[in-house]
């Protein structure tokens, strides 16, 4: 049985900003950093569909704490590769958050309106603390005043992708971080 051909790459376009050993370092750094600030407390871990999805799987499993999972979906108005500003939740959480403490996870901090839309959502269940967990933060895009309270890499107004993060739904299961070129 000959071979199957390889699927080709797209790397062309694609220049690498965070190799997977660089990427693994830091996310267990926030992990230890949510350990020490929740120490023996429980915590929900709330991704945001699905650009979060593979951090969080990392994320939780360098935190050392009784975490449980919980997920958000959220689309925004429009097309194109920036959110328009106008979101929508299009999944909403399975369980309670009252008296919880949530760490809400997101892919990219961007111009900062999906989260705090979702900010708001959650702090409508009345969670016991809410914590804010972003992989990547763009602070130059920033439309909105919001930080993260745990952020992986800051990086300029560039476009990426990989590590759960999609073009046009592409490239999520890169194990690195690319920059995509135009
Ligand atoms: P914000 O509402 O502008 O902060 O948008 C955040 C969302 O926009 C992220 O969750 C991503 O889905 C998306 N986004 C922003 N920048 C990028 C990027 O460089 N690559 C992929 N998605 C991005
Ligand atoms: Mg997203």
């Amino acid at each position: 049985m000959s071979a199957l051909p390889e699927p080709a790459l797209p790397t062309p376009k694609l220049r690498l900003l965070y190799s997977p050993e660089q990427i693994a370092a830091r996310v267990a750094a926030l992990g230890a950093h949510i350990t020490r600030d929740f120490a023996g407390q429980p915590v929900v871990l709330l991704g945001v569909l699905k650009g979060a999805s593979i951090f969080l799987a990392d994320l939780a499993r360098a935190i050392r704490l009784d975490a449980t999972f919980d997920f958000l979906a959220v689309a925004s108005y429009g097309q194109g590769t920036y959110s328009s500003g106008e979101v929508r939740l299009t999944k909403d959480v399975d369980e309670s958050l009252h008296d919880r403490n949530v760490v809400l996870v997101e892919d990219i901090l961007d111009t900062g309106l999906t989260l705090s839309y979702l900010r708001t959502v959650v702090q409508a269940h009345h969670p016991r603390a809410l914590r804010l967990a972003a992989l990547l933060d763009k602070p130059d895009r920033r439309r909105v005043p919001i930080e993260a309270d745990y952020a992986g890499f800051t990086i300029p107004d560039q476009f990426v992708v990989g590590y759960g993060m999609d073009c046009a739904e592409r490239y999520r299961n890169l194990p690195g971080i690319y920059l995509l070129a135009e």
